[in-house]
């Protein structure tokens, strides 16, 4: 093929970029994911030296037989995150078993302010998905340390949590997971919200085919769904849903798709609630947090909601002070 006599410009081929700060197992997975769904190309960061470096050799290597054509580079440099259109934060300690989410924040607040200073250098239109724990206030620390508008920045939770529910119905019912449709609110803690008047299976309400004691059993399940995963484990977190589920989002904003999908958003009166970043369901796009949708809740829903949303604002008072 000879190129030079040909008078066809080929168009400005650039692929989208997403950082993803952290090559531990959720990091790791998430880039795989996104590789390998061919979404773009990975700049794979973490501190320790060697690691993103030896994680992007090896899932390279797989590159030929998974059929991809994404770039993924590991790194220990910001420089080489230089405009990108996505920086996933998953850098932090994982949760050991007996530890909440919440025991995490003074460490992970440290970490998630260095890197997201770090990063907006480098990515100053970047949208910023977070999934580091705390997940709530580790977006709002997020938020404020990048100088970001908010509907840049967005939490990853409201999927995942979503999702377990939807495995968990689909296991109890012995029907197909694509079926079952799930809404999870609040926050990414014990006292999130699973909106099970909402959860269907084919649009039929989910209270129509299980009695109240069994949704109630699937409702505690998802609420504890990832300390039940840290129990088995015993040595970290879970990261295969956590990292589909980031996938899921970055693939909503890239794609420009418009999904409808719960994650941690700044919420400006919406449920009542003002100055926090809290799971609700948000339209997920190229221009990132594009609206937020209110549901209609029970006075019931609503007091669960604040509860939740006053256990993460203790997290976000807490956090502020390493931002000083
Ligand atoms: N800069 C870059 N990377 C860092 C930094 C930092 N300042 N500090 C820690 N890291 C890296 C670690 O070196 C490690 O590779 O973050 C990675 C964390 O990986 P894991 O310990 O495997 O934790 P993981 O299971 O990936 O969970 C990460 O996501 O779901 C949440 O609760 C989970 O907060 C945790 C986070």
């Amino acid at each position: 093929m000879n190129a030079s006599s040909s008078s066809y410009t080929p168009p400005h081929c650039k692929s989208p970029l997403v950082t993803v700060i952290g090559a531990g197992n959720v990091g790791r997975t998430l880039t795989q994911r996104i590789a390998e769904k061919n979404l773009a190309d990975v700049v794979l960061i973490d501190i320790v030296e060697g690691l993103p470096q030896g994680i992007a050799l090896d899932l390279m290597a797989a590159q030929g037989i998974e059929l991809h054509d994404s770039k993924i580079i590991g790194t220990n440099n910001y420089e080489d995150t230089v405009g990108s259109d996505i920086v996933v934060i998953t850098a932090g300690l994982a949760r050991k078993p007996g530890m909440s989410r919440d025991d995490l924040i003074q460490t992970n607040a440290k970490i998630v302010a260095d890197v997201a200073k770090k990063a907006i250098q480098y990515s100053p239109n970047a949208q910023f998905i977070v999934i580091t724990n705390p997940l709530d206030a580790m977006t709002y620390l997020t938020w404020k340390a990048t100088g970001l508008p908010a509907s840049q920045v967005m939490g990853m939770a409201g999927v995942l949590d979503s999702s377990r529910l939807q495995t968990f119905i689909a296991m109890e019912l012995g029907v197909c997971t694509a079926d079952v449709s799930t809404m999870v609110l609040g926050g990414h803690g014990d006292l999130m919200l699973p909106l099970t008047r909402y959860c269907t299976v084919r649009g039929v309400p989910i209270a129509e085919l299980m009695d109240e004691e069994t949704i109630e059993r699937l409702v505690e399940r998802t609420r504890h769904g990832g300390a039940e995963v840290v129990k088995l484990l015993q040595t970290g977190g879970a990261y295969y849903a956590p990292a589909s589920s980031g996938c899921l989002m970055v693939e909503a904003i890239l794609r420009d798709r418009s999904r409808l999908l719960p994650a941690a958003a700044y919420l400006q009166g919406q449920y009542g609630l003002d100055d926090i970043f809290l799971g609700v369901p948000c339209r997920l796009g190229c221009r990132g947090v594009e609206s937020i949708l209110e549901v209609k809740l029970t006075d019931e829903e609503q007091k669960a909601l604040h509860a939740s949303a006053d256990s993460v604002r203790q997290n976000i008072k807490v956090a502020m002070e390493v931002l000083g």
